[in-house]
């Protein structure tokens, strides 16, 4: 078979797990990264055994050594500029999430995506975890009847990132958009991804600015905090909530109500960090009426699932699309949507009221 040729964009920390990933793949070669940190695309190559693959300080540079496919790591502020970029050049692209910062930018994303016929699907690895695949099978069998309303759940009690995920420059928006994207991902993917039609919210950023509970607070320039209250297409409603930090364990459980039956979700054991809802699901629990009518609850054992490395399950997604000819795994045609209610999230917050989400025609 012949080898596909593959860079990395962006060689920070999660470029390690997308490397990892792709040299575990056969018949998958590494050409190359870049980074504009002069000497990181080098030495993190070199860290692999890729002494021979080429080190970039841009993405222009790597583009030029005709590569099959790239991986954007860059981090949020400039996945729309290397997405569309490597899309101009002929490359599948898989770009981590969230898609971009705003929806003007994943708009031309997704335009660069159709003008180039390639490939370009975005990271949300927990779409692989199997007993999230199996919320949704519960969801889509028709069990609970028609959905009206998607609550998320989870948020981090003290869980605020460092590095390039605290400065508006670098990450465009705070928590609402590096954890939040996962649980707007899991509710949406699991009722069908309906259109998010307006949006009312709230963001806050009372403990990242804060000495006393984040020791980096001048540097702080996101959100760390925002609740939502999103109405979609079909008459369903999306009540949103995630946090860095705040002083609960908790914002809640996940929960579906459908006209039949509702479903809970819950995490498994919360600590002090947990709560992104970017992993493992804990229990799963379906609230019905029983034969007599009477109101009950029933437990649904959770898939016992091997040990699996839904990062590893992410990226050979991506790769066996490229080689078998086959739609992007997961599809801008939804995390648009995703990306449409991050942006107005931001816009309500910012105007103080509740705001429309107009999609432009891609
Ligand atoms: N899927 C996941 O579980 C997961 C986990 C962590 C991070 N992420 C996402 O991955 C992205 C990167 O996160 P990270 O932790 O690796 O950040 P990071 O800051 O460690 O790395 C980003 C790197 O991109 C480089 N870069 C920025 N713009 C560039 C450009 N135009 N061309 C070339 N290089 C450029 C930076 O110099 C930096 O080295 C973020 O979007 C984040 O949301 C995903």
């Amino acid at each position: 078979m012949k080898k596909l040729r593959v860079g990395i964009i962006g060689t920070g920390g999660i470029a390690n797990q997308h490397i990892k990933a792709y040299m575990a793949i056969p018949d998958v070669e590494i050409v190359g990264g870049a980074d504009i940190i002069p000497g990181k695309a080098r030495a993190f190559l070199d860290g692999y055994g890729l002494e021979n693959a080429v080190a970039c300080e841009s993405a222009d540079e790597l583009l030029k050594h005709e590569l099959d496919a790239v991986s954007v790591c860059t981090y949020n502020s400039t996945h729309a500029e290397c997405t569309v970029k490597a899309l101009e050049a002929s490359c599948h692209v898989l770009c981590e999430k969230p898609m971009s910062v705003t929806l003007a930018d994943a708009v031309e994303m997704a335009k660069a995506e159709k003008k180039s016929g390639k490939i370009l699907t975005i990271g949300f690895q927990p779409r692989y975890d199997e007993n999230s695949a199996y919320v949704k099978e519960i969801v889509q069998s028709g069990k609970l009847g028609d959905v009206y309303y998607v609550q998320t759940g989870g948020g981090r009690r003290r869980g605020i990132p460092g590095r390039t995920f605290i400065e508006k420059r670098y990450a465009g928006v705070g928590a609402l958009a590096d954890i939040g994207c996962y649980a707007l991902d899991f509710g949406l993917n699991t009722i069908g991804y309906p259109k998010p039609l307006t949006v009312s919210a709230v963001s806050y950023d009372y403990f990242g600015k804060n000495p006393k509970y984040y020791a980096e607070s001048e540097r702080f320039s996101v959100d760390d905090f925002s609740a939502a209250f999103i109405r979609l297409e079909g008459g369903v409603t999306f009540d949103f909530r995630m946090s860095w930090a705040m002083h609960m364990d908790t914002c809640g459980d996940f929960i579906f109500l459908g006209k039949d039956a509702g479903l809970k979700v819950k995490q498994p054991n919360l600590d002090l960090r947990g709560g992104a809802w970017d992993g493992p699901i804990g229990e799963i629990t379906l609230m019905h009426d029983d034969e007599n009518g009477n109101p009950t609850s029933t437990p649904i054992p959770l898939k016992h699932m091997e040990k699996s490395n839904l990062f590893f399950k992410k990226v050979l997604s991506f790769v066996t699309a490229i080689r078998e000819n086959l739609p992007a795994p997961i599809p801008t045609s939804q995390i648009i949507y995703n990306q449409a209610i991050i942006d107005g999230i931001i816009r309500s917050s910012e105007c103080g009221h509740e705001v429309d989400i107009v999609i432009p025609e891609i």
